[in-house]
């Protein structure tokens, strides 16, 4: 009988094909396409979450001034929709959980019984999280989960009964287009039960000039952040890109109602990455697109809330009504 036959396991296998194999082949896939791209999750490396956390603190990025005024000044209307029974407080994306605390301090002052539960992809992230907020809120259990948003989400609802509250603070759903946004809350609609609560983060149209100096601030901290992913391709790719031989450039689409982040080549290059094993080519002011952030009128949130299985509870908005935090409830028999 021959001895060495064996049946080998993904997992025996899985580490020939690991996070920097997977970032090579969407920079392969990206850098070949036309228009080039970039996918915006890249950009959030250490130091690039460092630069954006930088970025909120810019006057002229009025979002996060604005989210934190609707937290600050009406989260008695988000107590009033779980008040009363327990809950979960489930958190998709914290961050550096600066928004998170004003809603954990609320909560707190209003005696909620709940747990709070991050998601977040990120090991080092979600320690970080949990010790900050273990320092600030002793009293309130935390339970986080290093884990993709979906996979963590129907475990967890898998294992614990109460209501949920789900958290999209920011406006990460702007990062989809319009499409995936349906796909993005159709999946979270799959993970949730009936009657569970949404509350979700929506930058709304508004002055175009206010959106272009959001994106392009005067003290360029967008620009390092932006170009930061080269950097990022440098080091973890083995890349030669050069930040100076390219320029951030951010505008808006008036049709799509789009803010879009480039990378423009500012000359004729050849551009040599060693782990993908070759070089990319870039044209005199040729463009890699970096991100879209999709600005919504408060009747494409209604359409998208009844489109994907959700019902409006309340929209909360900031003083200027620059953003919007809605809240929806679970649609199911
Ligand atoms: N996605 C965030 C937003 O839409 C982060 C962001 C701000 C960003 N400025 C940027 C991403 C510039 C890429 C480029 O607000």
């Amino acid at each position: 009988m021959p001895a060495n036959y064996k049946i080998l396991q993904e997992k025996d296998y899985a580490e020939s094909f690991g996070p920097t194999h997977a970032f090579a082949l969407d920079i392969l896939v990206g850098l070949s396409d036309k228009p080039k791209r970039i996918p915006s999750k890249y950009l959030y490396d250490d130091n690039g979450s460092k630069l954006f956390s930088e970025i909120t603190f810019v006057p002229e990025y009025y979002l996060t001034d604005c989210e934190i005024d609707i937290l600050s000044n009406q989260a008695d209307k988000i107590i009033d929709t779980v008040k009363d029974e327990p809950f979960n407080l489930i958190e998709l994306g914290a961050g550096f959980g600066r928004k998170t605390k004003i809603l954990l301090e609320k909560f707190s002052e209003a005696n909620l019984d709940f747990q709070y539960v991050p998601i977040d992809i990120s090991e080092s992230a979600m320690i970080g999280l949990r010790d900050s907020m273990n320092e600030s809120f002793p009293d309130i259990e935390v339970n986080g989960l290093v884990s993709d948003y979906f996979v963590g989400m129907k475990w967890f609802n898998e294992r614990f009964t109460e209501r949920n509250l789900v958290t999209f603070l920011g406006s990460s759903i702007g990062n989809f287009t319009y499409a995936g946004a349906r796909f993005f809350l159709r999946n979270v609609w799959t993970c949730l039960n009936r009657d569970d609560l949404f509350l979700i983060g929506f930058d709304l149209k508004k002055d175009i000039e206010l959106l272009l100096s959001a994106y392009n601030d005067p003290k360029g901290i967008t620009s390092r952040f932006n170009l930061n992913v080269l950097d990022r391709i440098n080091k973890e790719l083995g890349g030669q890109f050069d930040k100076s031989r390219f320029r951030h450039f951010g505008t808006y689409d008036v049709f799509s109602g789009a803010m879009e982040s480039y990378l423009v080549s500012l000359e004729s290059q050849e551009v040599p990455i060693n782990q993908i094993g070759r070089s990319f080519h870039f044209d005199e002011w040729e463009p890699i697109h970096t991100e879209y952030s999709y600005k919504y009128l408060l009747s494409d949130i209604r359409e998208l809330a009844s489109d994907t299985g959700f019902s409006e509870v309340t929209n909360l908005f900031d003083s200027k009504k620059y953003f919007c935090d809605a809240i929806w409830r679970v649609n199911k028999s």
